[in-house]
């Protein structure tokens, strides 16, 4: 189904997405769902018909980020018909009224929660009225979602299965803006996933801001990654942003006999400070971090981990800030992503007395110089040894073929023949703090692991 009405041409709608993976899924989704309601993708930023700003809301100046963006699009349509403006994802969610009432241009806001009615608000648009749809209709939108035919499927493939969060740490605004812990019916999952597979995907990447929480009718993320194994032509599988606190023992066990859940796990732990992760409210202390890794590591000494970290959180001492260099240097992770903490309106912590921001610059970047040093040096151990890649996508240099190893490690190689949707051994013989460069030397492999 392409256009309304055969005379008309197809109109073009522009999505930029900032924030997380389940932000990039949804600018997916929404693509899907507007190709329904005569709508084409397109990247010409300068001439569409409809603007869709994707927001994110973690940090500072998100509402910033989103006027800067209406700016660039005013510009540009200064002396043309306006476009369709509508501002979507978290920020729509936490200041859709404010943002409304600031600046005209914006026709609508929708919360993430909302976007399947995407259709309907922009028909709405065009009969010129403003629109907030800020409700949380998760389960509404779940089921929408599950009628979205995908055509052509990226080799690695994202599909949110959980929505929401309720563990309320004190710093973070997800609880407010994406609601409460909900998950999607498995068989939707599951028939997703084969379409995806079906269409081209060799690897699904499962989404959720607490994945781990998973829990459908008393099915957890275990089942799924079980039920999932069971595709044939599907040969990874990740999951991504689990919480330390539902690393259950079954999801820990599916280590010691899954073939195509990758050994790479992110777990964010946020800080090293027993006394800081009480004030944070994550509800666990070091020491259970730490057996989570040794129990994983157990099962197979080849998980790596990587995690994220705030810096300069309310009440953080230098020894606290050691701490947290004491398990990054303990865990060794191969990737970490640390930002200074920022006091977001509405969370419990926003009152909070700050730590002065010369310092946590001085740490921050301390803590990353530490980070790339232990991930230079497990690079540098890459050298000389064979990497299992997924390939991705053929790179804009002639030759050149972008994949992942297991560890998400991004590798390029060059080749005469097609890589991609392969997956091959590589042999890595250069490395910098983004890429690992190398040699194909063998042709796809059935398995992941040895059986
Ligand atoms: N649910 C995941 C994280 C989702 S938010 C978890 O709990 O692990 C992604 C990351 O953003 C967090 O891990 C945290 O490190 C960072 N973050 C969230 N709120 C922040 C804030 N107010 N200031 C700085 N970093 C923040
Ligand atoms: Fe935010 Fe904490 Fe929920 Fe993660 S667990 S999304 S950091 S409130
Ligand atoms: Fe940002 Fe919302 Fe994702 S605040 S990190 S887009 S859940």
């Amino acid at each position: 189904m392409a256009q309304k009405s055969k005379n008309k041409l197809p109109e073009k709608i522009f999505i930029k997405t900032f924030g997380c993976q389940m932000n990039e899924y949804d600018s997916a989704r929404i693509r899907d769902l507007t190709k329904n309601n005569g709508f084409i993708n397109s990247t010409d930023y300068k001439n569409s018909d409809c603007y869709i700003i994707n927001t994110c809301h973690i940090r500072e100046k998100a509402t910033e980020k989103v006027f800067h963006e209406i700016g660039r699009i005013k510009k540009n349509f200064r002396n043309k018909k306006k476009p369709i403006i509508i501002v979507a994802g978290c920020v729509a969610q936490a200041e859709g009224e404010v943002l409304l009432e600031r600046d005209k241009y914006i026709d609508a806001v929708i919360g993430p929660q909302s976007y399947h009615k995407i259709n309907k608000i922009i028909d709405q648009i065009k009969e010129k009225e403003r629109i907030e749809e800020t409700d949380f209709e998760v389960i509404e939108k779940f089921d929408k979602l599950n009628v979205v035919k995908n055509e052509n499927s990226k080799v690695s493939s994202y599909i949110t299965i959980q929505e929401g969060c309720d563990k309320f740490c004190k710093f973070c605004v997800v609880p407010y803006t994406r609601g409460p812990e909900n998950s999607r019916s498995l068989d939707h999952i599951i028939s997703e996933a084969q379409t995806l597979v079906k269409n081209g995907a060799k690897e699904i990447i499962l989404l959720g801001q607490n994945v781990n929480a998973y829990n459908y009718k008393e099915k957890k993320l275990s089942d799924l990654i079980f039920e999932l194994e069971k595709i044939d032509e599907l040969k990874r599988i990740r999951y991504t942003t689990s919480h330390p606190n539902d690393m259950t023992n079954d999801l820990i066990e599916i280590y010691s006999h899954s073939k195509k859940l990758m050994p790479f796990l992110h777990l964010p732990v946020q800080t090293g400070s027993d006394k800081l992760l009480k004030l944070m409210n994550r509800k666990h202390d070091k020491d259970f971090y730490l057996n989570i890794v040794s129990k994983l590591k157990k099962i197979n000494a080849n998980i790596e981990f990587s995690s994220d970290f705030i810096i300069g959180y309310p009440g953080e001492t230098d020894k606290d800030f050691n701490e947290s260099l004491d398990l990054l240097m303990e865990v060794k992770f191969i990737q970490t992503y640390s930002f200074i903490y920022s006091a977001r309106p509405g969370t419990p912590a926003y009152n909070f007395k700050l730590n002065t921001l010369d310092d946590n610059k001085k740490k921050l970047a301390k803590f990353q110089k530490i980070s790339n040093e232990i991930k230079i040096a497990y690079r540098k151990n890459l050298i000389g040894s064979k990497v299992k890649t997924l390939f991705e996508n053929k790179m804009n240099e002639p030759n050149k073929y972008f994949g992942r190893d297991e560890y998400f490690n991004s590798v390029v190689v060059e080749s005469e023949n097609n890589l991609v949707g392969k997956i091959a051994e590589v042999k890595i013989n250069k490395i910098n703090n983004q890429t690992l460069f190398g040699e194909k030397i063998s042709g796809e492999k059935k398995r992941e692991f040895a059986a």
